[in-house]
């Protein structure tokens, strides 16, 4: 009798779904929140005291920054804090090699150049000191990412960004309510982009938002976000040539809504997410990303482990989320390939993306070893998973353990 449901056994996790919440969340308060803009027919924020604006001072406040421009997604939030430091044509910006698209066609988007730096797969997050291998007399920004809600190493990358007279963007759309020495991420740089589309840990569907600590960068942000205008002044005067990145008041009220239980379920995950860490290190060949002190607290975005088929009998990663997916844990792979890899950066998709004349590297040439290894080897798993009850959280670990104790059936 076959143990492994992968071969017609009892999925051990079976019951798993019904232990986690159905994703998005929602509450009679977030209906209503809606309901009370629909029927207020003000539905974009071109007003003093919208929803959006009293989203924007509650979470730039929750965050631990001074200033918040909320905007449609967590991709133009990226491009909007380019153009706010005023990255354009020919500048360079690093970012690490993994993550999502968007953290570089933001880099395209304003005209500039992304140059990939590795990683350190202890934590997912890019290595400061490949970032500072990049670096050339074009480079204008970095762009690290808190991955899956780690937060990047600002202890060394802060230093040097500054160092070397560069603007730190901190892409925080896996980061909601993540911790570096007790300070929230987002705005320990110069500017910081969340999203807040259907899948991230807060979520109105689409949206996303910038923070920072310094004024004159939130005004001029706010002045290009909102097409040049200025809220309070007539609809028709335009300080400056730019675009609408603006969020609705659907989002905007939403949000709110949301917030308001939102620091609880960061602590649910933070806990949830070292319980489950503690177990999982005991298997091994399934290694969670490093438990660091100065990390004080893990938003999440995935669940980060390592997989190791050594530890499973040279079972392939593959084949080792198949057989979790059927045990009824869904498991999946992160992004899968450090993103230079991505179809978008070989030569022939690059036609006209960068001006003629522009130096731009080899994407397809590029081979950065710990992204590549650390890709080869990630399994993730969805957040909202930690916003079960323990129970949830045993049901992945005897998953795991039960495909490495009958491992033999599927090798
Ligand atoms: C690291 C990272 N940056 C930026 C974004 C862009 O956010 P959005 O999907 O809201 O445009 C995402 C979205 O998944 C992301 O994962």
């Amino acid at each position: 009798m076959p143990k492994l449901a992968i071969n017609g056994g009892l999925a051990e996790a079976a019951d798993l779904r019904g232990k986690i919440p159905r994703w998005p969340v929602f509450t009679e308060d977030d209906r209503k929140a809606l309901m009370e803009v629909l029927e207020s027919r003000r539905w974009c924020r071109l007003y003093r005291g919208s929803r959006v604006e009293m989203f924007e001072d509650s979470f730039a406040k929750y965050h631990d920054a001074k200033h918040g421009i909320a905007v449609a997604n967590g991709t133009v939030a990226l491009e909007l804090a380019l153009k706010t430091i005023g990255v354009g044509y020919g500048d360079e910006v690093i970012v690490p090699a993994v993550t999502f698209i968007a953290t570089a066609s933001a880099v395209t988007e304003v005209g500039a150049i992304p140059i990939f730096a590795d990683i350190d797969p202890e934590t997912a997050t890019v290595d400061p000191r490949s970032v500072e291998e990049k670096i050339t007399d074009k480079t204008k920004a970095v762009i690290v990412v808190h991955y899956a809600g780690y937060p990047a190493n600002l202890d060394e990358i802060l230093p040097l960004a500054r160092k070397n007279d560069l603007f730190l963007i901190e892409d925080s759309a896996h980061a909601h309510g993540t911790e570096w020495r007790g300070r929230k991420v987002g705005a320990i740089g110069d500017m910081g982009g969340f999203s807040f589309q259907e899948s991230k840990s807060l979520t109105a569907g689409e949206g996303g938002i910038v923070l920072t600590n310094n004024d004159e960068l939130a005004e001029k942000a706010r002045l290009i976000h909102n097409i040049g205008r200025v809220v309070g002044r007539p609809g028709y005067e335009h300080y400056i040539l730019s675009s609408n990145y603006r969020m609705t008041e659907f989002q905007g009220a939403l949000l709110l809504s949301k917030l308001k239980r939102f620091p609880e379920e960061v602590e649910k995950k933070h806990s949830n997410g070292e319980y489950l860490a503690s177990k999982l290190r005991k298997i091994g060949g399934v290694e969670p990303l490093r438990r660091d002190p100065r990390v004080t607290k893990r938003g999440y975005y995935f669940f980060v482990l390592r997989y190791n088929p050594e530890e499973f009998s040279g079972l392939p990663k593959s084949k080792f989320i198949e057989a979790l997916n059927a045990e009824g844990v869904p498991a999946g792979t992160g992004y899968g390939m450090p993103l230079y890899k991505q179809p978008a950066f070989r030569k022939e998709n690059l036609k006209g993306i960068f001006p003629k004349g522009f130096q731009v590297p080899d994407y397809e040439k590029i081979y950065l070893p710990r992204a590549e290894k650390f890709t080869a080897s990630e399994v993730t798993l969805p957040h909202p998973i930690l916003l079960g009850e323990r129970e949830a959280l045993d049901l992945v670990v005897s998953s795991i353990e039960k495909i490495k104790e009958n491992v033999e059936e599927i090798l």
